[in-house]
């Protein structure tokens, strides 16, 4: 198998992508690309020839600061209202190919890239994500991911993502 990671490009079959949840699946088909266009996002895949294994979409976001935990909050100016933060906005891995470890290897591309963007190019607190239901939340908490509450939202802080071992 040899898979990489790349931006999206119009080489790859869409179409066929088939995660089991339909809104994620009508985004790549028919949404992704204009999005992209747009630079509303960017949308990253994970693919082997032109077979699209799995995608993830970064973007900038901010959140207000009183949903931030007490203890990062602390460390941030209090005058702040909001914060910066990266959202990873949608992830999904083909049906066909779950359980293989592609979910993880590229959540942690996308926190990698999102780390080193924070560090050279644009600021960031830390990678935000919208889990759709529980299964999502699951998937988030094994890699450190927390609850915001009442915010429907997970954070994984970039100090906590520098620490990850790559
Ligand atoms: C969630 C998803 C990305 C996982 O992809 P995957 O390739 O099957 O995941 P991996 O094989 O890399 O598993 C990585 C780890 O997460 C765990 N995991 C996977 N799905 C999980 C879930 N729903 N709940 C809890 N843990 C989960 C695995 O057991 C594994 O843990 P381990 O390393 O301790 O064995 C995939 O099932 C998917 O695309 N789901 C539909 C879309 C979705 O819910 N996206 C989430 C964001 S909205």
């Amino acid at each position: 198998m040899s898979v990489k990671i790349e931006l999206l490009n119009s080489l790859l079959n869409k179409k066929d992508f088939r995660c089991g949840k339909e809104m994620l699946d009508n985004y790549l088909h028919t949404q992704a690309s204009q999005d992209v266009k747009r630079k509303l996002c960017v949308v990253f895949v994970l693919f082997d020839e032109t077979t699209i294994r799995g995608y993830y979409t970064l973007s900038n976001a901010s959140i207000p600061s009183k949903l931030i935990p007490k203890a990062i909050k602390r460390k941030m100016p209090q005058s702040y209202e909001v914060l910066r933060v990266t959202l990873l906005g949608r992830l999904a891995i083909d049906i066909k190919f779950k359980g293989q470890g592609l979910g993880s290897i590229i959540l942690v591309d996308a926190l990698k890239r999102s780390y080193e963007i924070a560090n050279h190019s644009l600021g960031s607190i830390g990678v935000i994500v919208d889990p759709l239901d529980s299964d999502a939340v699951a998937f988030y908490e094994k890699f450190g991911f927390i609850v915001l509450p009442d915010s429907g939202k997970m954070f994984l802080p970039m100090a906590d993502i520098a620490e990850l071992t790559f």
